[in-house]
C-alpha cells in the first residue's frame, strides 16, 4: 500500500507520485492513465510545463471512467513566475484549473520565489542571458494563495525552491501556514538542514529529480554525476532484489520524505511506485546519506543569480 504523509491542512499526500516535467504533449496523458492505473494517486504538474491541458483531459478521462473518484486523487500544480502580483496570481490559478478540468487542486505552490516581468511570455528574456524580472514581494502571492485556499480552489498551499529563510518571512506572515516545500532532493543533494527547519515547523518536504534527473539534457552538464549508477546504492539494491531507483525512492519513504519522479516509460512508472514491500534498514539510510556530494541539477544562478530572491544566494 502506497504511504502518506500528514499536512498541516488535514490532509494526506501520497509519499511517491508522478513528475511531469518534460513530459511531451503526446506523452503525458498516456503517463497519467499507466500511473493510475498501477495505483499512482498523486500526480505533479505546472503551468509552465505546457502540457496541463493534456492532464486535464487525462484526468477528465480516468474520473469520467469511475475507477477512482477525485478526492481519490491528489493533484499538486505551481503558479509560474511572471503571474506573482495578486491579481495575476489568481489568474494563473484559474488558468490551471480551466486546463487540468478541475474544480480544486490539493497543493498548489508558488513555483519560484523570484517574480518574472508580467506578461505574455513565460520565459520575458532579458540581456546576456537573463530574464527580466519584477521585484513583486512574493508575501503578496501568498496572500492570493489564502485567499484561494478559503475559496476552496486549492485543499493546502505551499512553496518550492524557497529557501528557510523565505519560508520564515512567509511563516511569519502568514495567515496560514506553507503545508509543503518542494524543492530538489536526492541521495547527491540531501538538503540536511532544510530538511530539520521544515520538520520542525510541520512543513512536508517533496523532494524533486528525485532520481537526479538521469536523461535530462536540459540541465545536464558533461561530467555531472549520476545517482543511478553510485556502487553504495548498487551494493544495497543487490541487497534487496531491488533497481536502484527503487533504493533511492526508498530512502524517500524511510526518511519520511515524498519523491515525484517523472517517467513515461511504462516499465519505469511501474518500477517506481513498487517501493512499499521492503524496508530500508537504518544502516542503509545512513550510508545513502553519506553519499551527498551538494550537488544539484536545476541551478538557475546564471539566469536569476542577481534577483533579490533567488534562492540560490544562501546556504540552504
Ligand atoms: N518545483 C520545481 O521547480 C521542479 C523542478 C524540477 C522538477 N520538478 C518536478 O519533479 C519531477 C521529477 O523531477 P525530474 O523530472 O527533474 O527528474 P527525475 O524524476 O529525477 O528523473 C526523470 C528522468 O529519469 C528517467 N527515469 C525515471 N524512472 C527511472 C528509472 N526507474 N530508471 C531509470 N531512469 C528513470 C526518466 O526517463 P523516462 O521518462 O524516459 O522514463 C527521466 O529521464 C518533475 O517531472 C516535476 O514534476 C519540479
Amino acid at each position: 500500500m502506497v504511504q502518506s504523509l500528514k499536512l498541516n491542512s488535514g490532509y494526506s499526500i501520497p509519499a511517491i507520485g508522478l513528475g511531469t516535467w518534460q513530459s511531451k504533449p503526446g506523452e503525458v496523458a498516456a503517463a497519467i492513465k499507466t500511473a493510475v492505473a498501477a495505483g499512482y494517486r498523486h500526480i505533479d504538474c505546472a503551468h509552465v510545463y505546457q502540457n496541463q491541458k493534456e492532464v486535464g483531459e487525462a484526468l477528465k478521462e480516468i474520473l469520467d471512467e469511475g475507477k477512482v473518484k477525485r478526492e481519490e486523487l491528489f493533484i499538486t500544480s505551481k503558479v509560474w513566475n511572471t503571474f506573482h502580483s495578486e491579481a495575476k496570481a489568481h489568474e494563473n490559478i484559474d488558468i490551471i484549473l480551466s486546463d487540468l478540468q478541475l474544480s480544486y487542486v490539493d497543493l498548489m505552490l508558488i513555483h519560484w520565489p523570484q517574480g518574472y516581468a508580467e506578461g505574455a511570455e513565460l520565459f520575458p528574456a532579458g540581456e546576456n542571458g537573463k530574464m527580466r524580472y519584477s521585484d513583486v514581494d512574493y508575501l503578496e502571492t501568498w496572500k492570493a494563495f489564502e485567499a484561494a485556499q478559503k475559496a476552496g480552489k486549492c485543499r493546502s498551499i505551499g512553496l518550492s525552491n524557497f529557501t528557510h529563510s523565505q519560508i520564515q518571512r512567509v511563516w511569519d506572515a502568514a495567515e496560514v501556514k506553507p503545508a509543503c516545500l518542494q524543492v530538489e532532493l536526492h541521495p547527491y543533494f540531501t538538503q540536511v538542514k532544510l530538511r530539520e527547519f521544515c520538520k520542525e515547523k510541520g512543513i512536508v518536504v517533496v523532494g524533486y529529480s528525485p532520481l537526479g534527473n538521469p536523461g535530462s539534457a536540459f540541465f545536464r552538464k558533461d561530467g555531472d554525476p549520476n545517482v543511478l549508477t553510485n556502487e553504495v546504492v548498487a551494493g544495497i539494491a543487490k541487497a534487496h532484489g531491488k533497481t536502484p531507483a527503487q533504493i533511492i525512492l526508498r530512502w524517500f519513504v524511510d526518511s519520511g520524505l515524498s519523491a515525484i519522479p517523472k517517467s513515461v516509460t511504462p516499465q519505469r512508472i511501474s518500477e517506481n511506485l513498487a517501493v512499499f514491500d521492503f524496508q530500508l534498514t537504518a544502516e542503509e539510510i545512513s550510508k545513502i546519506d553519506g553519499i551527498n556530494k551538494n550537488w544539484r541539477i536545476v541551478d538557475l544562478s546564471q539566469r536569476d543569480g542577481d534577483h533579490p530572491h533567488c534562492p540560490f544566494l544562501e546556504e540552504f
